[in-house]
């Protein structure tokens, strides 16, 4: 390691709270699919900030209406009609079938914003006294104190937090009996994603899915879907969702939403969206100028250049490479699992020497659950790219012994 980073991590050790298990990587500038850290090394990058850059990095077009934006108008408080929030809505809106929309700065918000709107229009519009969310285990929706609640995990992410918010259910996944047997008369909604990407890149089984629709129509309760990770093209729909031909009640997105800048979204249907009255639900700087300005340039890139194919299509091209190398390496590799560019490759042999080969080899992905290889790369990747990252695998597992 470089005296560079040497010092940068010195660094920071005097001056930020300590809550990242970081990878032994500064990034000092990002182009593309590339990242370059200090010392001007080249890494290919397969996680793209995990899942938001799905464009690229250091886009000039995204650059430019940035700073066009920035000379006209940055903030001026959600107490005005701004038009940049309502382009950015209309186009928004146009890809899924929801009615409305609420802007915010980041997933977690979203998907409080989601979990209040439920409760809300529950008590406030239904008159009923509903209000427990039901999530699945290895969920993952955030880390404010109710998403953290509502997130399906144990261990440092939860611990210490006592109290944890009232209302909320975690059951098995997969299991649909488990959930009819949580439903109950104070069942607000249900909360899923449909490819749980921190959990390890599950997909929903179909027709667990449709199960999940048909219990939320059967006991009028909500549907909520968050789409923080999978939705904006990533999954090879420009919304996961719409994979299953479902329609959420309620779904939330951001992380790809500004292709960096923080942004939020919860999107709902106009009959949910009565929950929400003027007071009841705010912040400060969601939808602000710049960030809608630049998601609506998003929006627009990813229908012109057809996005969510492109994932389908690389995601398909990744599926092939990865089980060629399964047929090569049977013991260290057990599977491939995913939608479009949300990827996993499970391995059966030392997921964390794996994890570091790859980034000897100047390949960056992200290991979820201590086995599974994530990559999320920008949706701009080439073949050529993808081709590269297996070839990079192929010589890190010929290195590693077979597992006992
Ligand atoms: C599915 C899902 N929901 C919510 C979140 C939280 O988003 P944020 O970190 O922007 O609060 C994440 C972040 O990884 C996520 O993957």
């Amino acid at each position: 390691m470089s005296n560079k980073f040497d010092a940068i991590v010195k660094r920071e050790q005097s001056l930020l709270c300590n809550t990242y298990g970081r990878y032994p990587l500064a990034v000092s500038k990002a182009q593309g699919c590339r990242l370059y850290d200090l010392d001007g090394e080249e890494y290919l990058d397969f996680l793209a900030g995990i899942a938001v850059c799905s464009l690229g990095h250091s886009r000039v077009d995204l650059a430019e209406v940035m700073a066009e934006q920035a000379k006209k108008l940055v903030h001026v408080s959600n107490l005005f009609y701004q038009e940049p929030q309502l382009d950015l809505a209309e186009k928004l809106l146009a890809t899924c079938a929801a009615g409305k929309v609420f802007f915010c700065n980041s997933g977690a918000e979203a998907n409080e914003g989601a979990i209040k709107l439920a409760r809300r229009y529950m008590h406030r519009v239904r008159n009923e006294d509903r209000h427990e969310i039901i999530t699945l285990e290895k969920s993952f929706h955030g880390r404010t104190l109710s998403t953290l609640t509502a997130t399906g995990q144990t261990g440092p992410i939860k611990d210490g937090y006592d109290p944890l918010p009232e209302g909320f259910i975690t059951v098995p996944f997969g299991n649909v009996n488990a959930l009819r047997g949580a439903v109950n008369a104070h069942t607000a909604a249900i909360m899923i994603e449909m490819v749980q990407g921190e959990g390890g890149v599950r997909p929903l089984p179909s027709d667990y899915a449709a199960d999940i629709v048909a219990l939320c129509r059967e006991n009028s309760i909500l549907l909520i879907v968050d789409e923080v990770q999978t939705g904006m093209c990533r999954t090879g729909r420009f919304w996961a969702h719409q994979h299953y031909g479902m329609v959420p009640d309620i779904f939330t997105s951001a992380k790809a939403l500004a292709n960096g800048l923080p942004m939020g979204a919860v999107l709902c249907s106009d009959e949910v969206a009565r929950g929400f009255t003027p007071g009841s639900h705010a912040t400060t700087f969601g939808g602000g100028g710049v960030v809608s300005a630049v998601a609506a340039k998003v929006v627009d890139i990813m229908l012109e250049e057809k996005m969510a194919e492109r994932a389908l299509d690389l995601g398909a091209f990744a599926r092939v490479e990865a089980q060629r190398l399964m047929t090569k390496h049977p013991g260290k590799i057990a599977g491939t699992r995913g939608l479009g560019l949300l990827f996993g490759i499970e391995l059966s042999c030392d997921g964390p020497a794996v994890w570091k080969g790859l980034l000897a080899k100047r390949m960056v992905c992200n290991l979820a659950q201590g086995r599974i290889l994530r990559l999320v790369p920008p949706l701009t990747i080439e073949k050529a790219d993808i081709t590269a990252f297996m070839a990079a695998l192929d010589s890190v597992l010929e290195t590693l012994p077979e597992p006992a």
